[in-house]
């Protein structure tokens, strides 16, 4: 399993500190740096100086409208990056020309593209995909309404970072139509899932969900666009969350510290 098995050391050299086995699960814990905001310079040491709080880097991926990307840099801008412990410094895409990458542009954060046909191989997009995140070192990568399976390379280099929304209660409904499929199934209640990308198909560790219900008169688009309002919010939340306090993962199990 790509995102959270086996290494105790990850691809961008940070060390995951290896915790005690819990229920017969490997756990690790990346030890995020922490800044007593207090933390004063004592008198015989120098001037009072405030330390800086720690400001998370993330890169957001996105396919398309890019609504949820959107909650993301509104939510930042109101709180101020400082406050809500993180900074989008990127947002990349599969595809050009999608609203998405106009949002991040009018809110003046780069954005990059790597195209699959642009490649020869499957393998060489994710290695490309994978170097243009990791030029901007982010502590979390969003993939953020982003329709592609990442690869073995792009999960070496930021398992157990990467976050994913997606519109339905996994494991229900996982895949590119989650929407779609729980209405034809006929269930009362949907929702949406955040959660840590391993590699399989939404299969990852679940970070937080939040219930919908499905109304008699639902078509695909009307309830995606009433989940959606529920999945901004909680991505924009579980985001702040784990930028602030950082987390660990034991076996399924996401702790937010
Ligand atoms: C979201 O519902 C996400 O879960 C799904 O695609 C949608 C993306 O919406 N994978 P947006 O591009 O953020 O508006």
């Amino acid at each position: 399993m790509g995102a959270v098995g086996g290494a105790g050391i990850v691809a961008d050299g940070r060390p995951l500190r290896r915790l005690p086995r819990i229920g017969g699960h490997e756990a690790f814990v990346r030890p995020y740096k922490r800044v007593d905001r207090t933390e004063q310079a004592s008198p015989r040491k120098g001037p009072v100086v405030a330390a800086k709080p720690v400001v998370k880097r993330l890169v957001v991926l996105v396919s398309g409208s890019g609504t949820n990307l959107q909650a993301l840099l509104d939510a930042i801008a109101a709180s101020g990056a400082e406050a809500f412990g993180a900074e989008i410094v990127a947002v990349g895409a599969d595809r050009d020309g999608i609203e998405g990458l106009a949002r991040a542009e009018r809110a003046g954060v780069p954005t990059f593209v790597r195209r699959i046909e642009d490649h020869g191989t499957r393998e060489e997009w994710d290695a490309a995909l994978t170097e243009a995140v990791a030029a901007w070192e982010p502590d979390l990568v969003v993939s953020a309404g982003f329709m592609k399976i990442l690869g073995k390379e792009f999960l070496a280099r930021f398992g157990g970072r990467i976050v994913n929304t997606h519109p339905a209660l996994l494991p229900s409904f996982p895949g590119a139509h989650g929407v779609r499929d729980a209405l034809a199934y006929g269930v009362k209640v949907t929702g949406c899932t955040v959660h840590f990308v391993d590699d399989g198909v939404d299969t990852g560790p679940i970070i937080a969900q939040r219930a919908v219900e499905i109304r008699d008169e639902d078509d695909e688009s009307a309830l995606h666009e009433r989940i959606k309002e529920v999945e901004r919010r909680l991505l924009v939340e579980v985001v702040g969350r784990l930028a602030r306090h950082g987390h660990r993962i034991e076996g399924r199990k996401v702790v937010i510290q």
